[in-house]
């Protein structure tokens, strides 16, 4: 029995007509009288489905969860939420992110749950689903679908969307045949679990970790190994303690979690698109953060892990030298090591338990896989609220460049220019690529790592300054400059760049420039407005989104849902 009343126990433990009504029904399941006695209710939010085989073994999972739950003398029940498969939906997943997680929210606070284990993987189910809980604010943990096995192509480990990029690249170069990138694709994913590289998805599983909000190795044990399903027990076990005790979320998201997520964020060499995951969420807790939290708190680490986009490792290797855990123990003094987890163990304790299997996988502070590879956060004309840059995946010459812009209205204006071979670009320009933001797209899609024209690969150049309201996927590469805000769409000066401009990206300095005179740019500006049509999106989720998504440095949530709402609520339903 728990020590107090809990939730729950407002709808199962009433003898009235009301409680006759939420028992019966849910006694379908076969669900038998006695656990009606005030034991925790433990919701399984699982955004299983045949659409993201990133998340193919969570219907697995979510029994071992129960298994948990039912062994530590709570109740489990599953209920879906919407899956968001990164590489199946347009126009983009994250144009679905905010839905989801408001779907999750009101699915926590209407049901009699007194907690939930959170169950997704891939990119954009992971920060949805954990926005919605922490509006919430019950007892949440989340438990991760792990990496896929390592890719294998001609006796080689391939990276998930690392290598896609760097082999289609190679094809418009004329330097790999179709035939053969055919055979990469089947090559690729083997297996169930998300993307392998230290893309989005095993970032943000990461920094999971990192906030405190799961039990250790949630993000590097494989989809497939029998661990994580001991994991998915464990958490069950441990989410009905953490009921009892009544430990909420925004007890562990605490600011000093935030800046672990950060700092360990900068020592994987994370995805940018953790930048705006962890601001939306960090206003749905209420923890102040900004953008240049990630600049100042990424400088106090350098990068410890060797896997692609930034290095030359995968997943399975990652969960092989120690995982997280490894990491934050090399990170010693830097961790903020009192911050609390939901396994009841502080990042310290967690981390001192940690060691070290291969130093060529997670190197040491002293000894680190590469300089500090923090997110850059730009400032200047072009980004008044700022544009992000990750060096780790960039070209070091390029990191201070100038040069004349090449500009794309919209990404059809980008595909039906890029290798025309009378196009006025060198490799010294810079591509500017519009229309790609929160509202202009609609969603931010990730395509700011836009291919180089054709006629430049064939020179052997292998990259160029890239700018863009967009985002790119957290397997790319490439010297991108991406979430300039505000975005072309809102009126931002990214709309005013006309080609032959000249730009100046100052990284070191953290400057990104259009030298263009005022005068000049406010006649661009006139003619902007004048021009502007109408948006052809007048109804549905469309233009909820497009009326209300906040720009990129405020973590692109709709500006309605930033905050927290209670967990109760007062009416019965009949
Ligand atoms: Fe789902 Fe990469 S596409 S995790």
């Amino acid at each position: 029995m728990a020590d107090r009343p809990l939730r729950s126990t407002k709808s199962y433990g009433k003898l009235d007509r009301d409680g006759f009504i939420h028992r019966s029904w849910i006694k379908a399941t076969g669900l038998p009288d006695h656990v009606f006695d005030g034991r925790p209710v433990i919701g399984i939010c699982n955004t299983w489905s045949e659409l993201v085989t990133c998340q193919a073994g969570l219907r697995d999972l979510a029994g071992f969860v129960k298994r948990g739950v039912w062994e530590a003398g709570g109740v489990p029940i599953e209920f879906p939420a919407m899956s968001l498969p990164e590489t199946q939906m347009r126009p983009t997943a994250m144009l679905f992110r905010n839905l989801l997680s408001m779907e999750v929210e009101e699915s926590i606070r209407a049901n009699p749950i007194d907690g939930v284990v959170l169950l997704g993987g891939c990119d954009k189910t992971t920060p949805g689903q954990l926005m919605g809980a922490a509006s919430v604010d019950l007892p949440t943990m989340v438990v991760s679908s792990g990496p896929m096995l390592n890719g294998k192509f001609q006796g080689k480990d391939i990276g998930s969307g690392t290598d896609v990029w760097r082999f289609s690249e190679a094809v418009r170069a004329g330097e790999m045949t179709l035939a053969d990138f055919m055979r990469a694709e089947s090559g690729m994913s083997r297996s169930s679990g998300v993307c392998n590289t230290m893309g989005t998805a095993s970032t943000m599983a990461s920094l999971v970790e990192a906030l405190g909000l799961s039990l250790p190795m949630n993000a590097a044990l494989p989809s497939v190994d029998s661990r994580r399903k001991v994991l998915a027990h464990m958490t069950g076990a441990r989410m009905v303690g953490l009921v009892k005790q009544d430990v909420r979320l925004s007890q562990i998201a605490t600011r000093e979690a935030f800046e672990n997520a950060i700092l360990l964020h900068a020592a994987i060499g994370g995805s940018t698109n953790a930048v705006v995951h962890l601001l939306a969420l960090a206003g749905r807790v209420g923890v102040p953060l900004s953008l240049e939290d990630f600049d100042r708190i990424g400088r106090e680490a350098p990068l410890l892990v060797n896997l692609m986009p930034s290095g030359k490792y995968l997943m399975e290797d990652f969960c092989y030298a120690g995982g997280v855990p490894a990491v934050m123990r090399e990170l010693g003094e830097r961790l903020r090591r009192d911050a609390l987890t939901v396994a009841g163990l502080t990042q310290g304790e967690i981390a001192d338990a940690a060691e070290v299997w291969n130093r060529d996988v997670i190197g040491a502070l002293d000894t680190p896989i590469g300089p500090s590879s923090g997110v850059w956060v730009l400032q200047g004309n072009l980004c008044p609220q700022g544009a992000i840059l990750k060096p780790s995946a960039a070209t070091p010459d390029l990191l201070t460049h100038r040069g004349k812009a090449v500009v794309f209205e919209t990404i059809e204006d980008y595909h039906a220019r890029i290798d025309d071979p009378d196009l006025a670009v060198d490799a010294t320009s810079v591509l500017v690529l519009k229309g790609c933001g929160p509202k202009g797209y609609p969603g931010m899609p990730e395509v700011g790592n836009m291919g180089l024209p054709r006629k430049l690969l064939a020179q052997g150049v292998i990259d160029m300054v890239r700018i863009s309201d967009a985002r790119m996927s957290g397997t790319a590469y490439g010297t991108v400059i991406l979430h300039v805000a505000p975005e072309a769409e809102e009126g931002g000066v990214l709309a005013l760049v006309r080609d032959g401009d000249e730009i100046s990206f100052d990284g070191p300095n953290r400057r990104l420039d259009l030298l263009v005179e005022p005068d000049e740019l406010a006649r661009r500006r006139a003619d902007w407005e004048a021009s502007r049509a109408a948006s052809p999106y007048v109804r549905g989720w469309y233009r909820l989104y497009i009326d209300t998504v906040l720009q990129a440095d405020r973590g692109v949530d709709l500006d309605f849902l930033v905050g927290r709402s209670s967990a109760d609520v007062s009416r019965e339903s009949h």
